[in-house]
């Protein structure tokens, strides 16, 4: 790596040469659904994040959540056991941006140029942002024993995350890739059958140091509860306009404060 700031941080396939062209990766990512770069972190750097996280938890913000699948208003031209309306739960603790020091891999990560270019070229985009707010760019999220994500549709189309502690049982990743829409109009029948578990979707095994990059916004997707150990997650956030802020109410839910 030429920039010493990225140096003794990504796994041995993740040179220059790899982050200089996104675009070879793009096809895959629309026809699944999923991308996984295997050990995008390697151990040394993996050790040093993982002994972060665990030093910053005592300063996260526990919280649980309820909500639809859409992340929407409750609509009362549905029934309540519509899909549209149902509740689903979530619970976990989260260190913001703002308590991540600067220096962490994690920021050197979201702040390099060489990564971000490779990001564009893959989701064929002109610009990412950060967060105009100083806690919503960078998320490290625990998952603990019970803790558990319910199904939704993210807001932002593309979602990128690292896993850096996976539990020993439970807390797997499930998605149904791209079912979001049909005709035109959302698919609330496909949508009641996932929620009544009829359907199942794919369940992703992923490890320590892996890098994902899904498409949160059409593909439905949940964490099953942790049954043993802890699960560490961080999301690397962005944005495709300058200036936006998460809303006020997410960041009172997830970071238990404004800024
Ligand atoms: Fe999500």
């Amino acid at each position: 790596m030429n920039d010493s700031r990225l140096k003794n941080i990504f796994g041995d396939t993740y040179t220059e040469d790899f982050f200089s062209n996104g675009s070879r990766f793009r096809d895959t990512l629309n026809e699944k659904g999923i991308l996984i770069f295997k050990s995008f972190i390697g151990s040394s750097g993996l050790m040093a994040l993982q002994e972060e996280a665990n030093m910053l938890k005592e300063h996260s913000y526990k919280s649980s959540s309820e909500y639809n699948v859409y992340i929407s208003e409750h609509d009362n031209s549905f029934s309540k056991n519509s899909p549209r309306n149902r509740i689903m739960s979530t619970s976990k603790k989260c260190i913001p941006n703002d308590l991540i020091p600067k220096e962490s891999i994690l920021q050197r990560i979201y702040d390099s140029h060489l990564v971000k270019s490779f990001f564009l070229d893959l989701l064929d985009k002109d610009e990412l942002y950060p967060y105009e707010d100083p806690l919503s760019s960078i998320n490290i999220n625990y998952y603990d024993k019970g803790d558990a994500l319910g199904w939704h549709f993210d807001n932002s189309d593309y979602t990128i995350t690292l896993l850096v502690k996976n539990c020993k049982k439970g807390g797997v990743y499930e998605f149904f890739n791209d079912m979001r829409y049909k005709d035109g109009n959302e698919d609330y029948d496909f949508v009641q059958k996932i929620l009544d578990n009829e359907v199942s979707g794919i369940k992703v095994n992923s490890f320590e140091g892996d890098l994902m990059i899904f498409k949160g916004s059409k593909s439905i997707h949940q964490v099953t509860a942790v049954e043993e150990g802890e699960r560490i997650l961080v999301t690397f956030n962005y944005n495709e306009s300058r200036g936006v802020s998460l809303s006020e109410k997410s960041r009172k839910t997830f970071f238990g404060r404004l800024k």
